[in-house]
């Protein structure tokens, strides 16, 4: 008979990540645009940026963060249940980036398929994820976020071609009866506002035929929007578990931007040490950057098993979220 006392949750049994080969400093961004390493640092935090080779999709680098994951989790792709893939620059408007990752990986029983939450995808993605994986639909799901937002920007732009770079990054999650205390996603929490569509958004579409798609964003009102959302979506998130953040081991940010990461360290009240940060390495890799910062965190030995991670988002939609993660 099961273990009445037992609890059905997502545990995180492997991580992986891929950058594309190419990095851009701020000063080879100076030499495409009006603009300074002095003037990026000061505003973001941004020293570098990775750019994708042409066959470097997002289906490429997805798979490659994927079948890391798997390998540190020690699953084989023909076990595998389910494939969520957060992005919103796809190879194509279809067969979903995910089914096409899925073919990549040999994970024949896998379904798949991509979900478009911008920045705010890969929390998406966790909160679909434990859903499917409590409720006993599959036993397994690999979460990624890839993306290539280097095709969507405007290098007439200086003010947002400068803060974006591309990349991967893949958690594998499995279902496990876990002891009160033990590890795996104790909650999370999706939040969307439509009405601020237009502060953050990519101009092409099936509603026009303009080409190619460039993102437009209007920095100052997504600065102004951005802490105050997140802080809420990590209050409700402390709240519900009855924690505080003095409870939090490390927080792992959406990596747009250090001012507004530091924004939210400073309301939660946590040291530089508990924050995760890699904006200075990777920029903002949209749905990919909180698994690439969660990857790194994992490589430098600050996520180690036992810990209780926060996780938070924001992005275009608007959109935003956290989830809380015991390791
Ligand atoms: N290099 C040099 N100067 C630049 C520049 C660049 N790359 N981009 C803009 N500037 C200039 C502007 O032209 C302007 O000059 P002016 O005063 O002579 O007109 C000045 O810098 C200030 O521009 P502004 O857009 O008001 O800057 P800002 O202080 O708001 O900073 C952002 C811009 C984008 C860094 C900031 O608004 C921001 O971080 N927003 C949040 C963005 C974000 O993280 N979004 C992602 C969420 S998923």
């Amino acid at each position: 008979m099961a273990d009445q006392s037992l609890l059905k949750r997502a545990v995180l049994t492997g991580a992986g990540a891929y950058l594309p080969e190419q990095i851009l400093t701020n000063e080879d961004m100076a030499k495409r645009v009006d603009t300074s390493d002095e003037w990026i640092v000061e505003r973001t935090g941004i020293r570098q940026r990775h750019f994708a080779a042409p066959h470097e999709t997002a289906a490429y680098m997805g798979a490659e963060a994927g079948r890391q994951a798997l390998e540190k989790a020690g699953l084989n792709p023909e076990s595998l249940g389910a494939i969520i893939v957060a992005t919103s620059t796809p190879d194509q408007a279809f067969p979903a980036t995910a089914v096409r990752i899925q073919a990549s990986l040999g994970a024949k029983k896998a379904f798949g398929f991509d979900l478009s939450a911008a920045c705010s995808g890969f929390i998406y993605g966790l909160s679909v994820a434990d859903a499917m994986l409590r409720a006993g639909q599959v036993k397994s799901v690999l979460v990624i976020g890839t993306e290539v937002f280097s095709r969507l920007l405007n290098f007439e732009d200086r003010t947002t071609c400068v803060l974006f770079g591309d990349g991967a990054g893949a958690v594998l999650l499995e279902a496990r009866d876990v002891e009160q205390g033990g590890p795996g996603l104790l909650s999370t929490h999706l939040y969307a506002d439509g009405s601020l569509g237009d502060i953050l958004y990519v101009d092409c579409g099936t509603h026009d035929n303009r080409k190619p798609g460039h993102l437009v964003m209007h920095g100052r009102e997504v600065f102004r929007h951005a802490v105050n959302l997140l802080a809420g979506a990590v209050n409700d998130a402390l709240a519900e578990n009855k924690l505080s953040a003095d409870d939090i081991d490390l927080l792992v940010p959406h990596q747009a931007n250090k001012r507004i990461i530091d924004g939210v360290g400073k309301k939660l009240g946590l040291p530089a040490e508990r924050v995760v940060i890699t904006v200075h390495k990777h920029a903002n890799t949209s749905a990919a950057s909180i698994p690439l910062a969660l990857a790194d965190a994992i490589q430098e030995g600050r996520a180690v098993p036992g810990k209780l991670l926060l996780l938070e988002a924001l992005g275009g939609g608007l959109t935003w979220g956290s989830a809380l993660l015991r390791l």
